[in-house]
């Protein structure tokens, strides 16, 4: 039987297993721009091992395998959303989807809005954050020069229960 997903905080002994899905699920990436050196592909251990210790990270874990992982820097009220990712042979299932509400639920409660980008050219990614409340607010290019999209999402967090 195929274990079910379980999506929990990234351990420091997940840094390897975690770096290995993001080297294969943004080789696509780096194929679709011709360029190698993306950032999540120049990423090396000990900047996954910072993150996990600095930032919200999650992986998802089929069994005992990291099958995807996605990351929060918290600066303030922002979120900056990164690195989701998912094991190429594990995609298209709505672990991405998972991922990322899981994600936006594991960041602090000060924080307000969420903030991402993605490629340009990376069609289908805009439109699953567009789906998932994110609306596009600029565009750059980042210093090798692949087109980039930023996206925000503004929160209604709940407001904490009155007490009389
Ligand atoms: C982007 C990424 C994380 C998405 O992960 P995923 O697990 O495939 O995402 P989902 O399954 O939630 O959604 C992908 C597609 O599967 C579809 N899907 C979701 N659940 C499904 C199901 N049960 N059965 C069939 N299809 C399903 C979704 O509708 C979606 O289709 P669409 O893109 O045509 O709209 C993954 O493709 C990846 O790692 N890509 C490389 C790295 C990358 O680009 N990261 C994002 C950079 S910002």
């Amino acid at each position: 039987m195929v274990p079910e997903v379980v999506i929990r905080r990234a351990l420091d002994e997940d840094a390897g297993e975690l770096l290995t899905v993001q080297r294969a699920a943004f080789v696509a990436e780096a194929q679709r721009y011709g360029d190698p050196f993306l950032p999540p592909l120049r990423e090396d251990l000990d900047a996954v091992r910072a993150a996990i210790a600095d930032q919200v990270v999650l992986v998802a874990l089929r069994g005992s395998r990291v099958v995807g992982s996605v990351r929060v820097r918290v600066e303030g009220a922002t979120g900056h959303v990164g690195r989701l990712a998912v094991a190429p042979d594990q995609q298209r299932r709505g672990l991405g989807t998972e991922l990322l509400r899981a994600a936006e639920d594991a960041a602090p409660q000060s924080v307000s809005e969420f903030r991402l980008f993605t490629g340009g050219g990376s069609a289908e990614n805009v439109a699953r954050y567009e789906r998932a409340g994110y609306t596009r607010t600029a565009e750059s290019a980042d210093d090798r020069g692949v087109p980039l999209v930023h996206l925000a999402k503004t929160l209604r967090r709940r407001a904490p229960a009155h007490r009389p």
